[in-house]
This record gives structure tokens, C-alpha cells and sequence, in this order.
């Protein structure tokens, strides 16, 4: 079987959070001797660009409206990765120094046009097309709808939702850049009078997965506007759980440690990590350490960061290190607390992939008061690494954490994203801190849960097969 994914993130070529963790590792555990899996993204102009070299297999234009545009299709030339990867690269519009800005629409439609333009000239066609999130939502409705795509009507296709906050909307004054399709037919691009390529992916998708099973039920009544599509659409809808890449995220082998450890010598490995942590940022190594890696945004809860924070470091003895960026309010006042809060609390805006791997490592405590998560890899790092995580119970991230109060618990878990609510949790984890035999334990039983990719990967192939 040949698969195709189609995304706009991939590890480690270009990562923005966790659909590049998705698409880096999935093609992993999906190849082998009955299955190819491939992956083909945008060429943007990035570092991991900058520093490889790419031959070009193929070149052509294509045409959006009334204008035309040069691509190629480019390969790397060594092999860096573990499965292949085509690049799309379209120099006019994609072959920008970002991932995402205010040009998506024009910069991922042309991708996903030149990406099928060159399917055309495919000797053989993928047995399966995975198209991930909105950026590729068009796909499916091309496949389906547009004249000079008809041979591919029988492709079977999918499409995964990691989060469906972002939905891609444009307006119908642009319909004109996608390749001529039966105009009556134009409702399934459509959703609340705008174009929606995230709705037309799911109304013309042969399948719909979402990243957990708890979040496609999610959204049938929290979906950014979609819940209605998604009720309707549900029989076609399956939530499947997020892996991780145990080759990469593994605390034995993982290059950007400062100590390597195993369940054997965690407590020593942990500490190097911690201790490298707490000088780099001015900690008492003595103190519960609780962190958050991630986007400063309204999903992740990180609003109400600065409120909790000073609420938890004023009445209580822990250290809080944050890494992430996002909204330039909460960067500010995030930034802002250094100053008072000097030896127990610190942050890095910004994006470290070094660091995070750290953090992981180092940090007792791992915070995800997210209001929505679709899946959520952070915590399953944390445990693969001996962390803590203390979440909210919801989406990804009510699969995968069970409270220590229940059996076989080994989290914290809450379930309103609510200023005292985090605190509490926070003060749970202080105690369970304090109780260090029992810290040690659960830290060592979490590193050993098996959340890598091998399941779901099978759970996906089991999917394809039923559609192919
Ligand atoms: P999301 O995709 O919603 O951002 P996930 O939990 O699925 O959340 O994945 C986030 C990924 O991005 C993880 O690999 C996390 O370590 C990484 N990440 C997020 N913010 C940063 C940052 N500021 N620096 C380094 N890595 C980050
Ligand atoms: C999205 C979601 C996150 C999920 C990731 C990978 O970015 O916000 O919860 O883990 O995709 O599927």
C-alpha cells in the first residue's frame, strides 16, 4: 500500500508544534514491507533548507485565476530522513521564512494545486491520500469535484484533524483560484456563507480522524462552528490517539540531554537535567520544579498564567520556568514577572527545541491547563521522560493522564481551566513532591507507559485497508 500525507509541518524539516511531531514520526511506523509512506509539504525558506541540499525532479506551472506560477518538485539529496519526503516549492508564494502568516490562503492553495498538477503525471497513483488539517482541506474536494483531477475520483482519501480552532477560511471571491469544478457543486466549499476548506475536507474526506478519541466526541458540541457538520458527518468520523516517537523521544539516546538516564539511573539523570536548568535560569534546584512548554495562546490556557503564577509563588514554596511564545500580551507579562519573582521564577520566549528536550527531563512538574487539546504530546513526553504532568481533563489529554488518586493514577488532573483550580493542582503536586518516595515511584512507573506510534499506526492501517 502507498501512502501519501500531505502536510504543511513536518519534523524536523519545519515544526511549529505538534502536527510536525505527527507527520515526522507516523511515516516511521508506517513503513515497511507491506507499506510505503511518504510525505509531501511545502519548501519554505527555512533552516533545515538553508543547511540541506535538494535535487529537482520535476518542474512546471501552475495556473490560480487568471496568473500563473513556476514549481518544482524537489528531493533531498542525502538521505537525512527516514522516509522520503517531496518538497513543493513555488517560489512566487511558499518560499517564505515562516510556516503560517496572513498569505495561507494563496500560499497553501498553490501547494495543494502544483501538488496535484504533479500527481497527474504519476505513472501510478497512492492508494491512499492523508491530508492533514486545514492548510491540505482542499485536497479532498479537488479529488472530488474539480474537472482536471477526475482520474484520481476513486483515490480513497483521509483526513486528520489536530485542531479544528483553525479552519482556513477564505472568501468566495477567491473560489476562482481553484481548478473549474461544477459550480452547483459549490455548497461543499462553503460553510456559514465563506469558504471553509477545513468543513469541505470533512464533507468530501472518505474518512475524518481527530487526534483522540475523547476530542472527536468533543466536537460534536465545541467545534469553532462546526458541530452540526460533525454530528451529521459522524459515521464516517473516528478518533485515533497520537504515538510519539520513541527513537526520537527517548531519555537513554536523546543528544540534547545533559545526562542520559533510563528507569535504572533516573533519579541521577533527572537531577543533571534539573540542576543544568536551575543555574541556566537562576533556581533553587531544592524547590518542586513546575514548568509549561508551549504556544501562549487562549487554547493552552496561558491567559491565566500570570495571575497563577503569582498566586502559586506568592503563598507557596515551588520554582515555575515557562518556554513558549505567543500572544504578545501574555509574552509581556510573562516577561514582566521575572523581575519580582527573581530565584523562583523565569522564562524563555521563544522557540527551543533543545531546551524543551530539557525541560522534559529536568522539570517535576509538566503544566497543560489547556482548554482545548486535541491531543496533546507534551504530557506524553513528560511521562516518557519521568515528569509529572499535571492537566486539564480534556481532549488528548483525558486519554492519556489518569489521577493519581484513581487506580493506577500518576497524574494530576483538573477539570476547569480556572485560576483557583490550577493552583490547587499545583499545591497537589507540591505535596506529592514532598512525599519523596512516592514522587520517585511514580516517576519511575510513568517512564515505562508505552505511548509510542506502534498502536495507532496500525489503528490507521486498519483504516486505509477499510477504504481501499
Ligand atoms: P500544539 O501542537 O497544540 O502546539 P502539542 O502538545 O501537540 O501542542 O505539541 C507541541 C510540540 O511543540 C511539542 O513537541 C513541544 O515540545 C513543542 N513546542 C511548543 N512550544 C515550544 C517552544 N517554545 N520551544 C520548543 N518546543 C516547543
Ligand atoms: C494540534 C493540537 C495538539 C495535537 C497536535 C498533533 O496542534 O493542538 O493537541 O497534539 O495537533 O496532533
Amino acid at each position: 500500500m502507498n501512502i501519501i500525507h500531505f502536510s504543511a509541518e513536518c519534523y524536523p524539516v519545519a515544526k511549529v508544534g505538534g502536527l510536525a511531531d505527527v507527520v515526522g514520526a507516523l511515516p516511521k511506523y508506517q513503513n515497511n514491507s507491506d507499506t510505503t509512506s511518504q510525505v509531501i509539504m511545502p519548501f519554505y525558506d527555512i533552516k533545515f533548507t538553508k543547511e540541506n541540499t535538494f535535487e529537482t525532479v520535476y518542474t512546471s506551472e501552475i495556473t490560480l485565476g487568471n496568473s500563473t506560477h513556476t514549481f518544482s518538485i524537489l528531493k533531498l539529496k542525502d538521505a537525512v530522513l527516514d522516509f522520503d519526503v517531496f518538497f513543493i516549492d513555488v517560489p512566487e508564494l511558499v518560499f517564505k521564512d515562516y510556516v503560517y502568516s496572513f498569505d495561507d490562503t494563496d500560499r497553501f492553495l498553490a501547494f495543494q494545486v502544483a501538488a496535484l498538477d504533479w500527481m497527474l503525471t504519476w505513472e501510478t497513483y497512492p492508494d491512499i491520500i492523508h491530508c492533514h488539517d486545514h492548510h491540505m482541506g482542499l485536497i479532498p474536494f479537488m479529488l472530488q469535484e474539480s474537472f482536471k483531477y477526475e482520474v484520481f475520483r476513486k483515490i480513497p482519501n483521509i483526513l486528520t484533524i489536530h485542531n479544528a480552532q483553525y479552519q482556513g477560511w477564505f472568501s468566495h471571491d477567491k473560489v476562482n483560484l481553484i481548478p473549474a469544478f461544477n459550480l452547483d457543486n459549490i455548497g461543499l466549499l462553503d460553510w456559514d456563507g465563506t469558504i471553509n476548506p477545513l468543513a469541505a475536507a470533512i464533507k468530501c474526506a472518505w474518512r475524518v480522524t481527530t487526534v483522540s478519541p475523547s476530542y472527536m466526541e468533543e466536537l460534536k458540541t465545541s467545534a469553532n462552528g462546526l458541530e452540526s457538520l460533525l454530528s451529521d458527518e459522524s459515521a464516517k468520523c473516528v478518533g485515533i490517539l497520537n504515538g510519539i516517537d520513541s527513537s526520537v523521544w527517548n531519555p537513554e539516546t536523546d543528544n540534547y540531554l545533559i545526562k542520559n538516564f533510563s528507569n535504572k539511573n533516573l533519579t541521577s539523570g533527572r537531577k543533571a537535567n534539573k540542576k543544568y536548568l536551575c543555574d541556566t535560569f537562576n533556581l533553587d534546584f531544592n524547590k518542586p520544579l513546575f514548568a509549561f512548554i508551549g504556544r501562549l495562546v487562549g487554547e493552552k490556557g496561558s491567559d491565566l498564567f500570570p495571575e497563577t503564577f503569582k498566586n502559586a509563588l506568592d503563598n507557596q514554596n515551588l520554582s515555575i520556568l515557562l518556554l513558549g511564545s505567543g500572544n504578545d500580551a501574555v509574552e509581556e507579562q510573562l516577561e514582566a514577572l521575572k523581575k519580582d519573582y527573581e530565584g523562583t521564577y523565569n522564562a524563555y520566549i521563544g522557540y527551543d527545541e533543545r531546551l524543551s528536550h530539557i525541560i522534559y527531563a529536568g522539570a517535576d512538574f509538566l503544566l497543560m491547563p489547556s482548554r482545548v487539546e486535541p491531543c496533546g504530546l507534551n504530557q506524553m513526553y513528560a511521562l516518557r521522560y519521568g515528569t509529572i504532568p499535571i492537566v486539564r481533563s480534556i481532549g488528548g489529554l483525558k486519554d492519556t493522564v489518569i489521577d493519581v488518586s484513581e487506580e493506577n493514577g500518576f497524574g494530576i488532573c483538573h477539570d476547569n481551566v480556572e485560576v483557583s483550580e490550577i493552583t490547587t493542582a499545583i499545591h497537589r503536586g507540591i505535596e506529592l513532591y514532598t512525599n519523596q518516595p512516592k514522587y520517585k515511584k511514580l516517576s519511575k512507573q510513568i517512564m515505562s507507559i508505552d505511548n509510542s506510534w506502534d498502536a495507532s499506526a496500525k489503528q490507521y492501517i486498519n483504516l486505509y485497508k477499510s477504504i481501499n
